[in-house]
């Protein structure tokens, strides 16, 4: 079963560490799609992040949730809403490193998916790369279906 959680907006005092994380993260998950250095991909990563958060946590139509566990911050979780608040697409999810496979990451999707369907909200979307088998069978798990695939081509001489 899965352990409870709960799920509250992150302070703008937390979002410097927010940003932190986000950047590297998101940086070698560039870095390793499209071939560009680490230093590059983290530029691109704080200038998406710049421009996706222009008002950091205060962003109209973006939430950004601190996931906890008796107190103590375990993971984020960053969605933005769309089509009138009927669907909401999670842009970054995580659980800290140490604190993965105790059930924390479906309890969050979970609580998310209760507090959501009460506010009349319909569907829930992401993104997830291939590649992640932890994160593909927790969706499964917990009901999401696969509807596409993103493809890239690298042509040559061009990264
Ligand atoms: C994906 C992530 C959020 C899961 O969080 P978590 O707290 O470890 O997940 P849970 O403990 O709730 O596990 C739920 C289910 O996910 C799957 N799972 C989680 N970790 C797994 C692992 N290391 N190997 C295989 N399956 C795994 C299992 O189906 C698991 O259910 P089970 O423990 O009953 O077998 C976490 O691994 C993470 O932060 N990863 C890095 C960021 C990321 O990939 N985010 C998703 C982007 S789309």
């Amino acid at each position: 079963m899965s352990e409870p959680v709960t799920l509250r907006p992150m302070r703008a005092d937390e979002f410097p560490a927010y940003h932190d994380y986000f950047i590297v993260d998101y940086g070698e998950e560039i870095a390793a799609n499209y071939g560009y250095t680490l230093e590059k991909s983290v530029t691109i990563a704080r200038e998406e992040l710049a421009d996706d958060l222009p008002q950091t946590v205060n962003t109209p139509h973006h939430t950004l949730l601190c996931i906890e566990k008796e107190g103590a911050t375990v993971g984020y979780l960053w969605y933005n809403v769309l089509d009138a608040g009927k669907t909401i697409f999670i842009l970054d999810f995580v659980i800290f490193e140490l604190l993965r496979r105790r059930g924390y990451g479906k309890a969050a999707m979970l609580a998310l998916e209760t507090v959501f369907s009460q506010r009349g909200g319909e569907q829930i979307k992401l993104r997830v790369a291939c590649h992640n088998k932890r994160a593909l069978q927790l969706y499964e798990a917990i009901g999401f279906n696969i509807t596409g695939y993103n493809m890239i081509k690298h042509i040559k001489g061009k990264r």
